[in-house]
């Protein structure tokens, strides 16, 4: 039997589904937590940290990533305070940094309030945020790839490079990667890091429409919950 627990996220007192995270009880709720590893209904490792709030605990303020926060009877979240504004910019500005080809990391950017990256733009073609990871292992179940070496070297490969018979081609992993949509201008080059953020994108009323939604479709399968 589902069990429910109040919470209150941003000042809405919520009922909750007892188990679910804070990152999907906001989102149900129609309240915009930015995130980016987040997938529907796959298991959260909290990645990208995009999705911090700050939540009371004995009496004390702590910064934790809602995805993999479950809410609990009496839980007070605050998603959008200055302090979390700040952390998450900072934060979106380093993803941008690791990854300005992505057009779906600049509007998280965007998104987040990121007017310019204050870090070197290094191009890499992957953030390592796991959603084709655990989307395989967990939607077609066929855990065909994985995390292979550390540090620097650390990327998402095939066992032993090589695609095995037990890959279904479904290509899952691809479209949830959010390095497949990149922006016009393409790969940025040393003393042109820029963010736009506009073309095509419905981020371009992010200005026009402060505090509203302005449906960045991240996330949730690039598709939010609230506009399914
Ligand atoms: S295409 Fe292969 S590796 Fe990718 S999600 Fe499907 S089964 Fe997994
Ligand atoms: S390949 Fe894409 S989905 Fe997979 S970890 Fe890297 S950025 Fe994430
Ligand atoms: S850490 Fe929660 S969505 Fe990435």
């Amino acid at each position: 039997m589902q069990q429910f627990v109040t919470v209150n996220i941003d000042g809405f007192f919520i009922n909750a589904t007892k188990g679910n995270s804070v990152l999907d009880t906001a989102i149900e709720s129609g309240i915009c937590i930015p995130h980016l590893c987040h997938l529907r209904s796959v298991s959260d490792i909290g990645a990208c940290r995009l999705c911090i709030v700050e939540h009371k605990v004995n009496g004390r303020s702590k910064v934790t990533a809602s995805c993999t926060l479950n809410v609990k009877e009496g839980m007070v979240i605050m998603t959008d305070t200055e302090n979390i504004q700040k952390l998450r910019r900072n934060l979106a500005e380093l993803l941008v940094a690791q990854a300005p080809n992505s057009r779906a990391i600049q509007d998280i950017a965007t998104r987040c309030g990121v007017k310019e990256v204050r870090y070197p733009f290094k191009n890499d073609n992957c953030v390592l945020c796991g959603r084709c990871v655990r989307f395989c292992t967990e939607v077609p179940n066929a855990n065909a790839i994985g995390f292979v070496g550390r540090g620097k070297e650390r990327r998402v490969d095939f066992p032993f490079g090589v695609r095995p018979k037990f890959c279904n081609h479904c290509e899952g992993c691809v479209q949830i990667c959010p390095m497949t949509f990149a922006p016009c201008d393409g790969p940025m080059e040393p003393g042109k890091e820029y963010l736009c953020g506009k073309c095509e994108s419905q981020l371009r009323f992010a200005e026009e429409l402060p505090g509203k939604c302005v449906w960045c479709r991240l996330g949730e399968s690039f598709d939010c919950a609230r506009y399914p």
